[in-house]
């Protein structure tokens, strides 16, 4: 490609540099001020969670807020939103503040009890088999757990299962390859993840809370894209974005190895369209947004 077509090619990926047709309305808060607060924050996560999960707690509703507004034209008043790997349900008071009635569903006992918070109608229970009917919830979301279970995408599939046709399903994960991914045994996650624990174990004496192999696996931007090019017919993806950026650094989704050093966390939103009727089944399309390629759909 000439000179020119390659510039006229880098402009076009960098105007669209949201993946979804209409701007999102939760892009005007993707502000650098507002990734500089979180970054800021990330410190805290294991000496004071509060900290950290308060702010992300708030960024997190909003979120959800603004999504389901740009799909609903509603408030989260009234709306019944479940949390998967919700932890101990440091979300449960900004949903609460919004009027949604929200549910966290937690395997690990430990974990929900690990703030002294007490959630009504906390379920214990695995995303990769979610205790819940079809089309049970009208928000389902997911925050920071992909990584953590040994099949996401068997749980991103269950997340859309229990989400109402018309409703939202928000997965957000923490790429491998970024500057987080390795969790507590990072940067060396960059030298391997068995390596990396293998070090932080004799360096502190402990094992790390995040075990590669066990409780952190190496999950890619890749496969988030994977993911959401082979949805089902009934599912439309609404955009994919790096969660914590600040909007003028959402193209980085689209670029290739870079997206799996940079990106940091992937946001992936979807809805799950009402049954076909014969009259929109013609119409019907897979995804309102362009997917950047991966290497597998090259
Ligand atoms: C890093 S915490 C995230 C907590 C919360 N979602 C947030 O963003 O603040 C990861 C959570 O995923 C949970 N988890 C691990 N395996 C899971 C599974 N199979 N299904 C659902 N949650 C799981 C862990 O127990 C833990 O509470």
């Amino acid at each position: 490609m000439s000179l020119p077509g390659r510039c006229a090619r880098l402009a076009a990926m960098l105007r669209a540099a949201h993946i979804g047709t209409r701007r999102p309305r939760f892009a005007h808060r993707a502000t650098l001020r507002r990734s500089l607060r979180l970054l800021g924050s990330f410190k805290f996560e294991q000496t004071d969670p509060a900290v950290f999960y308060g702010g992300l707690a708030v960024d997190t509703s909003q979120l959800v807020r603004d999504f389901y507004s740009d799909l609903t034209g509603r408030a989260l008043r009234g709306t019944t939103v479940l949390d998967v790997g919700g932890g101990p349900g440091y979300f449960a008071e900004e949903f609460a503040r919004e009027g949604a009635r929200y549910i966290p569903v937690e395997p690990d006992p430990s974990e929900m009890h690990a703030a002294g918070l007490s959630v009504p109608g906390a379920v214990r229970g695995s995303g990769m088999a979610l205790p819940f009917r079809n089309d049970a919830v009208d928000i389902c979301i997911s925050s920071n757990v992909a990584e953590h279970v040994p099949q996401p995408w068997v749980m991103a599939d269950e997340m859309m299962r229990v989400t109402r046709p018309g409703g939202l399903m928000i997965l957000s994960y923490t790429v491998w390859c970024g500057p987080f991914g390795g969790h507590e045994t990072g940067p060396w996650h960059y030298l391997g993840g068995e390596y990396a624990a293998r070090r932080y174990l004799r360096r502190t004496g402990k094992e790390p809370k995040n075990r590669f192999g066990k409780s952190l696996f190496s999950v890619s931007a890749a496969d988030g894209l994977k993911w959401a090019r082979a949805v089902p017919e009934d599912v439309e993806i609404l955009a994919i974005f790096p969660r914590y950026h600040p909007r003028w650094a959402w193209w980085l989704v689209r670029v290739p190895a870079l997206r799996e050093l940079l990106v940091s966390n992937l946001v992936v939103v979807a809805t799950k369209r009402a049954p076909a009727t014969g009259q929109n089944a013609a119409t019907s399309q897979r995804s309102a947004v362009e997917l950047p390629a991966t290497p597998e759909s090259a």
